[in-house]
């Protein structure tokens, strides 16, 4: 592994005082450790038919879906006062591929809980998830409120203060493409075009659109899942209830959330919450920059019929 290392590209953030190095394994950007992850669950996980796969870029919204799927799919266990998810955070009650391949291992094995969350990109995925046809849900969010979140999550994590991380240079390099799983539009195209041709098997979701309709994707996500709500639940609130709980408002005033940290890396729960705003961008945004990114994003795209506002 050390050898596969040293031979792959590597980047350190400008912006990070030399904190932040990303290194190039296949076709996109990731921190060492999670090269490693990548190339272990690569190598050696075995999907099942069964599996619900949670896939996302960093930043755009996975402990928001890891928390309405776990919800979702255990809602026959526990309700909204006895739910895991008010005592651990999402990425304790939905293990991570790349971060934790045991716990995966051993929570499809003793809990049958089927949920397993990635970061890869749709053609990093280990070949047994495409072959085992299991169902696939991508959740994306619209590019210059990614890179805020971005910025400000590694900021924290690395523990690089404000005013001398300039946004100007993070946002450089995220348009050159160097993020955590970035490219993050090729990580769009990729799953976007998996979902053209496996509709009935990969989901896509906007976090722009979970934040307008809560219920009615909370109730797209239960159906496609094969966990779809009952009349009697829908007249009894169901839906509403557990788009309460993982609600941006509940979740990150969870004392859970405020203080611990999770298990792998010991990054801090509270990192996970932020602003959670739609339109975040505007407060850091020039207009070069709006331009900048608006032309990029709409050449990306150009021809694959996506269209991210
Ligand atoms: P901001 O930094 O814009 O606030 P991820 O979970 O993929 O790491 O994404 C983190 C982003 O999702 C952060 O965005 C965070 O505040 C937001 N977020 C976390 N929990 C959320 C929830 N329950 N509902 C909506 N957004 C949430």
């Amino acid at each position: 592994m050390e050898e596969m290392l040293k031979t792959l590209p590597q980047h350190t953030c400008s912006w990070s005082k030399g904190k932040i190095t990303f290194y190039k394994y296949q076709d996109f950007w990731t921190l060492q450790e999670l090269v490693v992850g990548a190339h272990l669950a690569q190598q050696s996980f075995k999907a099942e038919p069964t599996d619900i796969f949670l896939c996302t870029s960093t930043k755009t919204g996975t402990t928001w879906v890891k928390s309405l799927a776990f919800a979702i799919v255990t809602r026959q266990k526990f309700d909204d006062s006895t739910t895991p998810l008010l005592t651990k955070n999402a990425h304790e009650c939905v293990p991570s591929l790349e971060y934790e391949l045991d716990i995966v291992d051993d929570n499809r094995k003793n809990s049958s809980l089927p949920l397993v969350a990635t970061h890869l990109p749709y053609p990093s995925l280990p070949k047994s998830v495409i072959a085992s046809n299991c169902k696939i849900v991508y959740v994306y969010r619209n590019t210059k409120d990614v890179i805020v979140s971005h910025y400000h999550f590694l900021r924290k994590v690395f523990n690089v203060a404000n005013e001398d991380a300039p946004f100007e240079e993070a946002f450089e390099e995220f348009c050159q493409g160097i993020s955590g799983y970035g490219p993050y539009w090729d990580h769009i195209i990729g799953y976007w075009k998996a979902s053209l041709e496996r509709p009935d098997r990969i989901l896509l979701l906007k976090y722009e659109d979970l934040k307008k309709d809560p219920t009615s994707n909370a109730k797209k996500l239960a159906e496609f899942m094969g966990y779809p709500f009952s009349t009697e639940e829908e007249k009894a609130g169901v839906i509403e209830k557990i788009t309460t709980l993982c609600s941006f408002e509940n979740m990150s005033n969870l004392e859970v959330n405020k203080t611990g940290s999770i298990r792998v890396g010991g990054l801090e729960n509270k990192h996970y919450f932020r602003k959670a705003e739609d339109g975040d961008w505007r407060t850091y945004f020039t207009n070069e920059m709006k331009e900048k990114i608006d032309k990029l994003i709409d050449e990306k795209l150009n021809g694959t019929g996506l269209i991210l506002k």
